[in-house]
C-alpha cells in the first residue's frame, strides 16, 4: 500500500497534514454548532463512507434530538477485503482525522468521542494515539475543550470481526462489546446511537476534511471536483495497472484519467474493465471510462459505486463470469444472516454465477438473475444485499458474449 503521486492540478487536502494543528478546532467552537453546520453545507461536504449523505445535516439531527448526552464517531474500519485508504490516512495524516472529530464532538455537544479502526492498523493507532496525547498536553482536547469547562475525551478503539463491522449500526454495538448486526433504519445513529445516545457517526475521510474546509473556507471546497459532492476522494487503484496504491482524486474525475494516474495498464496487460466499489462493485468497460464520472451518480448510471473507494483494473486474460461468482459467494458469506431474504437471497445469486462460471447457465438465468436482483434490493435491510448483484448485473451488461454460453439448447 503505497500513495501515489497525484497529476499537476489535483489539490490534495486529505492527505496535506493541517498547516496550524487545532486552529480549525479553535474556529469551530468560536463560531458554534449553527455556524460549523451551515458551513459544512456551504462547503457541499458529504460522507465518504459509501452512502454521501451530507454531514451538516447528519450532525444538525443529532443535535435536534435534544439528548443529554451525545457522542461522535470516526468510522476507520475499512470493511472491505484489500483496501486501504484508510489505514494511509490515519498514517499520514492522523491529525486532521482527530481534529475532524473534535470539531464533529464539539459541535453536537458530545463529551466522549471514539475513532473505530481496525485493530492490525498498529502504526495509524499510534500516530493518533499520539495527536490525541499531544492535544491533552495542549490543553485543547481532554478534561477540558479549549479551557472551557466541558471536557473532551477521545478514545481509540482498535476491532476485529466480519466485514460487517464497518456499518455503522453494527460499528455502535462493537463499540459498547456487543456482537451486532444491523438494525432498520430509521431510527438513525443520528437520534438513537451508541448506548442509545444520538451519535454522529463519519468516517474518517469526511472528517478529516473538515480543518481544510474551515481552514480555506467552504468556497474552495466546493470548487474542487464534482458539483453534486464537491472535494475529493480516496481511491485505491490496484489489479493490472502499472502503479499501484491510493490516490486522492478531484470527486467527478473521469476514470480513465484515474486510470492514467496510475499509470495505465501493467506491462504486458490488456485492461477490459474497471471493478468500482469492491466486492459488490460494478465493472465498467473500458468503452465508458472516458464518459464516466467518479462520482456516486456517475457510478450509479453505470450499474456501479464509490463503496469502499477501490478500483479494481481487470486483464482481458480474466473471465468476468468467473470472477463476478467469486465476489458473489464472498459477499453472501458476508450476508450476516438476519434478514432471510439476503441471508438466501444471496446465496442463490451465487448460485446463478456459478453457472455462468461454469458455462452452464441459459437465458432463463439471466431473467432470474434479473428478478432475484430486484427482489433481493426490495427487500435489502441494509446495503450489503442491495449491492450484492452488481458485479453480476454489470457483467451480464456489458460483457454478455462472456454470460452467453455457445448455442446449446439450455434454458
Ligand atoms: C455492509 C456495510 C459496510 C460498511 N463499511 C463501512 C466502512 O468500512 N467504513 C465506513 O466509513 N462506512 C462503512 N459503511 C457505511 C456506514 O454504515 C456509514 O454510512 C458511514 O460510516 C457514515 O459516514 P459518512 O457519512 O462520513 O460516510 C458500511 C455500510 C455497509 C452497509
Ligand atoms: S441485508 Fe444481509 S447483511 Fe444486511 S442485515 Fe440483512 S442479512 Fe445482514
Amino acid at each position: 500500500m503505497r500513495q501515489l503521486a497525484a497529476p499537476k492540478g489535483w489539490t490534495q487536502l486529505l492527505l496535506a497534514a493541517p498547516a496550524e494543528p487545532w486552529s480549525a478546532l479553535r474556529a469551530a467552537f468560536t463560531a458554534g454548532p449553527a455556524a460549523t453546520t451551515r458551513l459544512l453545507d456551504d462547503a457541499g461536504l458529504c460522507g465518504r463512507g459509501g452512502a454521501g449523505f451530507p454531514t451538516g445535516e447528519k450532525w444538525r439531527a443529532v443535535i435536534a434530538a435534544g439528548a443529554a448526552v451525545n457522542y461522535a464517531v470516526a468510522n476507520g474500519y475499512e470493511s472491505d477485503p484489500a483496501v486501504f485508504t484508510n489505514r494511509l490516512l490515519l498514517e499520514e495524516n492522523a491529525q486532521a482525522v482527530v481534529e475532524g472529530l473534535a470539531i464533529a464532538a464539539a459541535t453536537v455537544g458530545a463529551r466522549e468521542a471514539f475513532i473505530a479502526v481496525r485493530a492490525e492498523y498498529t502504526d495509524g493507532i499510534r500516530r493518533l494515539e499520539a495527536v490525541i496525547a499531544e492535544g491533552e498536553r495542549a490543553g485543547v482536547i481532554g478534561a477540558s475543550l479549549l479551557g472551557s469547562d466541558r471536557e473532551l475525551i477521545i478514545r481509540v478503539r482498535p476491532l476485529q470481526g466480519s466485514s460487517m463491522i464497518g456499518e455503522e449500526t453494527v460499528l455502535l454495538k462493537a463499540l459498547a462489546g456487543k456482537r451486532g448486526q444491523p438494525e432498520q433504519t430509521p431510527p438513525y445513529p443520528s437520534e438513537t446511537g451508541y448506548l442509545g445516545a444520538p451519535t454522529a457517526v463519519n468516517n474518517v475521510a469526511t472528517l478529516a476534511a473538515i480543518p481544510w474546509i474551515i481552514a480555506r473556507g467552504p468556497a474552495a471546497f466546493r470548487a474542487i471536483g464534482d458539483t453534486a459532492q464537491p472535494g475529493t476522494a480516496l481511491v485505491q487503484v490496484g489489479g493490472a495497472v502499472a502503479n499501484a496504491g491510493v490516490l486522492e482524486v478531484p470527486t467527478g474525475t473521469p476514470l480513465a484519467e484515474i486510470l492514467a494516474a496510475a499509470g495505465g495498464a501493467a506491462k504486458g496487460a490488456t485492461i477490459k474493465a474497471l471493478l468500482v466499489g469492491g466486492p459488490s462493485g460494478g465493472f465498467v468497460p473500458t468503452q465508458l471510462l472516458a464518459s464516466t464520472p467518479y462520482s456516486g451518480a456517475g457510478l450509479h448510471g453505470v450499474g456501479a459505486h464509490v463503496g469502499s473507494g477501490a478500483i479494481l483494473a481487470i486483464d482481458r486474460s480474466t473471465s468476468i463470469p468467473e470472477f463476478a461468482a467469486m465476489l458473489t459467494r464472498w459477499c453472501a458469506d458476508e450476508a450476516c444472516g438476519k434478514t432471510i431474504p439476503c441471508r438466501i437471497g444471496t446465496r442463490r445469486l451465487a448460485e446463478i454465477g456459478q453457472r455462468f462460471a461454469d458455462g452452464l447457465a441459459g437465458p432463463a438465468d439471466t431473467v432470474r438473475l434479473q428478478e432475484l436482483a430486484a427482489d433481493v434490493a426490495d427487500s435489502a435491510l441494509c446495503d450489503h444485499e442491495r449491492l450484492t448483484p452488481s458485479p453480476l448485473l454489470t457483467g451480464v451488461r456489458y460483457f454478455e458474449g462472456e454470460f452467453t454460453p455457445p448455442a446449446n439448447g439450455r434454458s
